[in-house]
Parts: structure tokens; sequence; C-alpha cells
């Protein structure tokens, strides 16, 4: 090939480059080890020294002018690679300079939180179980009997069964993941365990879907002054007050002998219910001695092994501490309410700064 053959057709290469690696590729091929200008300018040695003289200027001046268009071509990618970037990461100068700070943490959220830390200091586990539960683990290891009322359909969500298979259900307390922990692990346990549980129900008291938070104490001689003293330290760190009185009333729970339900003394101020003082009972949670049968059903020996259990709703807990007088609003998702009643979604609760936020 002529030199300027060569000349024309390298040019046309560099011309054409649409991205730096093309570019780069033409560039070896030109000017690289083996690359048809250098193989040029290696030649040069085997010459008759005046054809040498004659043709070396030539070349030269063919190797500056490729590197020169090289150059130019480079800074020309670059420079079009750049207005690319910023035609396509266009910033949008009208957002909120803070967006973290706008959003605010729901108050079940805060309280679930708040929860954790004080069970925590505890010495308790956070657990947790799958919403869509099996009638198993919901009722029957929990000593509930297929004739027991909590089964009627008027407060289950029952899903239809498989064919020959298992029916699920919409897990109707957090209990069953007193069963699941039992059964994943070895004894002793201490665990609490916050979550959404379902019931076909629905007025200014009840949402088809509500929180409560599971307790569970396993190990060897525990007793029901255990239960009492965990509950009033509980209720005491929650509401921050020391006045708190509690109120142990004997109740039923197939999973739970002896069973407590627990009222918490409160008083009227000001059209709201406030915690401490006695002319009002709020109740606030159901709690007992693990029943022998359901330990047994988790493959553990209850002589071996007792425990207590409480489960305990979580949006009465919420509105008690901070106020809100109705319960539906929780969950309508309406701005000035979660802008009124949420908290700074930075402010982590802690026992040390406080767990009332
Ligand atoms: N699971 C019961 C309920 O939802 C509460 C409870 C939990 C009672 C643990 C005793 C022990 O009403």
């Amino acid at each position: 090939m002529t030199t300027d053959a060569l000349r024309g057709e390298t040019l046309a290469s560099i011309d054409a480059a649409q991205t730096p690696e093309a570019l780069e590729a033409v560039r070896v091929a030109a000017l690289g080890k083996s690359g048809s200008i250098s193989q040029l300018m290696k030649g040069l040695g085997g010459l008759a020294p005046d054809e040498r003289l004659k043709v070396a200027p030539v070349y030269q001046a063919l190797r500056e002018e490729v590197s020169a268009a090289l150059e130019a071509k480079k800074t020309e990618l670059g420079k079009a690679a750049l207005s690319a970037r910023l035609a396509s990461e266009r910033q949008d100068l009208s957002l909120p300079s803070s967006p973290l700070l706008s959003g605010t943490v729901h108050p079940i959220s805060q309280v679930m939180d708040e929860l954790s830390e004080i069970f925590a200091d505890l010495g308790f586990a956070v657990a947790e179980g799958p919403e869509i539960e099996s009638d198993w683990h919901n009722f029957t290891a929990l000593n509930i009997p297929p004739e027991h009322p909590a089964r009627a359909m008027h407060d289950t969500f029952y899903a239809t069964p498989a064919e020959g298979g298992e029916r699920m259900v919409l897990r109707t307390h957090t209990s069953p993941v007193q069963i699941r922990t039992m059964m994943a692990g070895k004894p002793p346990f201490r665990i609490i365990a916050p979550g959404r549980v379902y019931r076909s129900d629905s007025d200014a008291t009840h949402t088809p879907m509500f929180h409560q938070v599971e307790g569970l104490v396993i190990d060897r001689g525990i007793h029901l002054g255990h239960l009492k003293w965990t509950l009033e330290t509980f209720v005491k760190a929650f509401f921050e007050v020391d006045d708190v009185t509690l109120r142990l009333r004997p109740s039923f729970f197939p999973f739970t002998e002896p069973s407590v339900e627990v009222d918490v003394g409160c008083s009227w101020e000001g059209g709201t219910l406030k915690v401490g003082g006695t002319s009002s009972w709020l109740e606030i949670l159901g709690s007992g001695m693990v029943h022998p049968k359901v330990i047994a059903n988790c493959g553990l020996d209850p002589n071996e092994w007792q425990g207590f259990a409480f489960g305990c709703g979580i949006d009465r807990l919420a509105m008690l501490k901070y106020g809100m007088t109705d319960l539906r609003a929780f969950f309508d998702a309406d701005l000035r309410w979660l802008k009124h009643f949420g908290f700074a979604s930075l402010d982590v609760p802690t026992l040390s700064a406080g767990v009332g936020a």
C-alpha cells in the first residue's frame, strides 16, 4: 500500500470511530508494536542511506499526523460522553432537600421498637412467625380443640384447603410463635414476638387486622411471680410512670393454666384516659402459665420445663400512651394524621434517651 493510501485509510478509520474502545483499536492497528505505521518505521533501518533520507521525514510526518488525529478524536469522544451523561443524569432541583426527614414512623412501628428495646434489656430476643399459619400451629398445638369457639367462622379467616392438604388460616393471635419457638430450639427461651394478627371483626374498637406482641419464657422453676414482675417492669418502662397499678384477674385460655387477664389502672383527664391511678381499668393483655399439654406438644418434657406467656394488644398500648381515640385511624393512611402522630424517622427509642420519644 502506498503511504498516501495508508494515510487516507487510517485517518478515515479514526474519523469513523464512535467509542473510545473503537478508537483504541485504530491506534493499536496503526501505532501499536506491530501496527502499520510502526512497521514502516522499523523498515527504515534496512533502506539505502539516500532512500532513507527521502522517506524518513514522510513516515515521521505521517506518524505525527495520525497521533494528532487520534488525540483530537479522543477529546471529541470524551466531550460527547460527558454531554450524554449530563443529559441523562438530570437533577430535579424542586425535590425537598431532606426527603428522609419528611416521612414519619407510624405509631405502631414506634411502639414495636419501644417494646423490643424494653424486653431486650430484660434479656428477651425477638422472634417471628408467618401470618398465613397452619391450623395446627394456630389452634391444635395450643390445646384449642376443633370444637372450641375460637375456631368459629366469625372469628377466623380460613384459606381454601389445598386438595387433600392442610387448611391454612390468617393467624388469629401471635401465640403460634410460642409453638414455633419451642419446636425450633432448645430451652431456656425468652422471646417476644410482635406482629400482625387477623380476626373477622370490624367496628370502632376492632379492625380485621391488628397487632399483638407475644411473650414467652420457658425455663426451670418459673412461676406466676416471675410473670407478675415481668409485666410490671414492662408496663412501668413503657408508660414511663412509676405509680402503675396492675390488676390481675383469673381468666381462661386453653393454652395457659392458670390464666390471668391483666388490667392497667387509669384515670380520666380532660376527656382522655391516662395511665396511673385506679379510678378506671383498661384490659391490656392475656397471660398465664404455659399449659403442660402445649409444652408436651412441642416435644419438651413439662416436668422439666415450665414457663409463662402473655399476649398483648399493641394498638391499644399505642392509643393509651399517645392519646389516639379511634383505632381505625391507624390504618387510614391519612397524611395529616401521620404527620401529627408519627415519629421522627431518625429518632430511635433507647432506654437511656427514653423510649417515649
Ligand atoms: N393469644 C391470646 C389472645 O389472643 C392472648 C394470650 C397469649 C393469652 C398468651 C395467654 C397467653 O387473646
